[in-house]
């Protein structure tokens, strides 16, 4: 039969995620016994912690393994309103809450119900690889506004603007952003804001790092640094970066409540609620001592300041320092040649894993992970430092 009559359309333009082919690449490697230094993942190296694992073993004991509401047992949807007011000033209540199987799906839940083929959907370059998959899948289009490294990759209202049209829906915002790092500050979230109330647009804001910010860099939400952005905005996190849990697969979305019970009618058609037991595992996350979440954002600051330091130590690599999340963003432009090229030079001849910027939306740079140990960092660094003294061109 021809494929080509087969695939749908829609996912003509939507490729799967490089990220999780190179990690996998990487992890092949390390499997066949080489001594890879992966800084691919898109995920904490530490172990959920015991109390959260506890939990869900409790769950089970419990017989908590049955459908549970669609959009989320309602401890849990009172969990995370709290966790979401806790830091942003707001009064979100568990009705205008959802509990989604990761936060990935919870943005897919959003475009899915808030979007139409006729839309158009900003997203800021370099931009998480799945954005704009996510605004395609729901049959709308990613329009994409280039940040610039000088400006530390922070979005520039005035250049949202000029790419604004009648059919401008939504703008997508992701504080700290992955791939870079970047938290955006308070007075370009009142700009955006500004702008999307003057339009008429819907900020849909992906916090999943919210709890991942090294001082001096802070956490703002465009709903705290503009209250009356509340109705126009929808705001993502989840347990997966800031408890160590992706696999859990548990997140969540806050914002008007007709936008969230449209979410809730895309899932209840789709997944159902997520995993009963994730949900209990989460509730305890949410719920119990926090001191894990510390001891991981120091030790990832410690880990950030080792490898942002010594890539700006290795002409012609740059790299600026990522107020939040757990990335490196290094600029390669001064290798002259792809960060694909360099990419997979650098894994074929230092067992070095990275992933290009090609897949974000920003040739010329490298995503390094540091979810990563401070010796694999050294290592690296080091392995980097001989290859550089003595480099070759791409072939
Ligand atoms: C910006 C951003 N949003 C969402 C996600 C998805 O997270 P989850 O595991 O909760 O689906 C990620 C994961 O890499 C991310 O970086």
């Amino acid at each position: 039969m021809d494929t080509s009559r087969v695939i749908a359309d829609r996912l003509r333009h939507v490729e799967g995620s490089p990220t999780l082919a190179l990690a996998a690449k990487a992890k092949a490697l390390a499997k066949a016994g080489k001594p890879v230094l992966d800084f691919t993942a898109g995920e904490p190296d530490f172990q959920t912690p015991e109390p959260i694992k506890q939990a869900a073993i409790q769950a089970i004991r419990d017989n908590q393994t049955k459908y549970t509401p669609v959009a989320g047992i309602p401890e849990l949807r009172s969990a995370a309103a709290a966790a979401v007011n806790r830091t942003r000033g707001t009064s979100y209540q568990p009705a205008q809450t959802i509990i989604t199987c990761g936060t990935k799906h919870a943005l897919f839940n959003v475009f899915q119900a808030l979007c139409q083929p006729s839309d158009e959907v900003i997203v800021l370059a370099p931009y998480w690889v799945s954005f704009p998959p996510l605004v395609r899948l729901a049959g709308a289009t990613p329009v994409v506004v280039e940040t610039r490294e000088a400006e530390g990759f922070l979005p520039d209202p005035e250049a949202v603007r000029g790419a604004l049209t009648g059919s401008t829906k939504a703008i997508i915002i992701n504080s700290p952003g992955n791939p870079t790092g970047a938290v955006i500050d308070e007075g370009r979230l009142k700009a955006l804001a500004r702008l999307a109330i003057e339009r008429d647009l819907i900020v849909v804001s992906d916090e999943i790092y919210d709890q991942l910010v090294y001082p001096p860099s802070r956490h703002v939400s465009i709903v705290q640094a503009v209250p009356e952005m509340r109705d126009r905005t929808v705001i993502l996190g989840g347990v997966s970066k800031t408890y160590s849990m992706t696999g859990w697969r548990i997140g969540w979305a806050a914002g008007p409540q007709p936008w969230i019970e449209a979410m809730v009618n895309v899932q209840s058609h789709s997944t159902s609620n997520p995993t009963s037991i994730s949900q209990y595992a989460a509730l305890a996350a949410l719920t119990g001592d926090q001191a894990p979440v510390a001891a991981m954002r120091r030790e990832f600051q410690e880990r950030r300041d080792r490898l942002v330091s010594g890539l700006n130590r290795l002409a012609p690599l740059r790299c600026a320092m990522p107020g939040g999340a757990f990335y490196a963003w290094c600029s390669v432009s001064g290798l002259q040649q792809s960060a694909e090229a360099t990419a997979a030079q650098w894994l074929e001849d230092l067992l070095i894993a990275t992933v290009p910027g090609e897949g974000f939306g920003a040739p010329g740079f490298l995503r390094m992970s540091f979810a990563a140990s401070l010796k694999t960092i050294d290592d690296a660094l080091g392995r980097l430092g001989e290859w550089l003294k003595k480099r070759r061109p791409a072939g």
